[in-house]
């Protein structure tokens, strides 16, 4: 069965669709089988894996709104091993329509548990809110990947964020838990920097990876080209430090 992790932090831009992208990239081309599940309607994990939203059939609009099946959604990507579940922007509407439902927490896990056995791993990435589609995924998943921004007001909003996995744990989804906390965009030339990882592991003790995500311009364009890191500057630091990402979690879950 699959593990199933959701990438989340509803500051924007701290990196997690970065990272949605090249963890999925990476765990594929270490041969597991990975489902990447984009539910930001921005669709920039979509179109990171080269999908072109426009063209697609379904989107997770489709899967939140109109009963669509994970199955029926699935796309598969020109890379290894990765397929997805691509996003569209009616997506931003989604919320709204099903705010009545019932069962509007779980819409997402029924419709993606039928592809857990599928998938070595599943990976959410989430929009910058604590909104009820933010929720899905927290219902849904195993657990949670939190990256943090080093800089400036890094820890700000988390408080928000655990107070939330807290109430989805106390009511839906008993079993969720910390992946990890990934420290993205560092730059050791900075002290600020420094004073953040500190921070960040204090305020996460033994929750912090050991791989770090360097700040790195490839990391910024591949996205343009619709590829993952790895296909684009394989031996770069950007690439490197995914890599490694992927084997870090990979290992964890493995309980080697
Ligand atoms: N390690 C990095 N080095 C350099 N640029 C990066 C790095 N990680 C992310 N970026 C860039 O920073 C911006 C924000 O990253 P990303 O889109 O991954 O964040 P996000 O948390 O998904 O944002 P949002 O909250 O809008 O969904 C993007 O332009 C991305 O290319
Ligand atoms: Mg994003």
């Amino acid at each position: 069965m699959g593990k199933i992790i959701s990438i989340a932090n509803q500051k924007g831009g701290v990196g997690k669709t970065t990272t949605a992208v090249n963890l999925s990239a990476g765990l594929g081309k270490m041969g597991k089988k990975v489902l990447l599940i984009d539910i930001d309607p921005q669709g920039n994990a979509t179109s990171g894996v080269g999908v072109d939203k426009r063209a697609v059939k379904h989107s997770t609009y489709d899967v939140f709104v109109e009963g669509v099946s994970g199955k029926d959604t699935v796309v598969k990507t020109q890379f290894q091993n990765l397929d997805i579940l691509p996003s569209s922007l009616d997506l931003a509407a989604a919320e709204l329509e099903i705010a009545d439902r019932q069962h509007r927490e779980s819409i997402l896990k029924n419709a993606v548990i039928e592809l857990r056995d599928k998938y070595d791993y599943i990976i959410i990435d989430c929009p910058p809110s604590l909104g009820l589609i933010t929720v899905n995924a927290l219902c849904l998943c195993d657990t949670i990947l939190v990256p943090i921004q080093c800089e400036y007001y890094a820890l700000e909003g988390l408080s928000q964020l655990m107070n939330t996995v807290r109430r989805v744990k106390r009511s839906y989804n008993e079993h969720i838990d910390i992946e990890g906390v990934l420290l993205t965009m560092y730059d050791g030339r900075l002290n600020l920097t420094q004073q953040v990882v500190e921070e960040v592991k204090r305020f996460f003790p033994r929750k912090v990876f050991n791989t770090v995500i360097p700040r790195a311009v490839r990391l910024s364009e591949a996205p343009s080209f619709g590829t993952p890191i790895m296909y684009y500057d394989r031996a770069g630091k950007g690439s490197v430090a995914y890599m490694e990402l992927s084997k870090e979690i990979d290992k964890k879950n493995k309980g080697v």
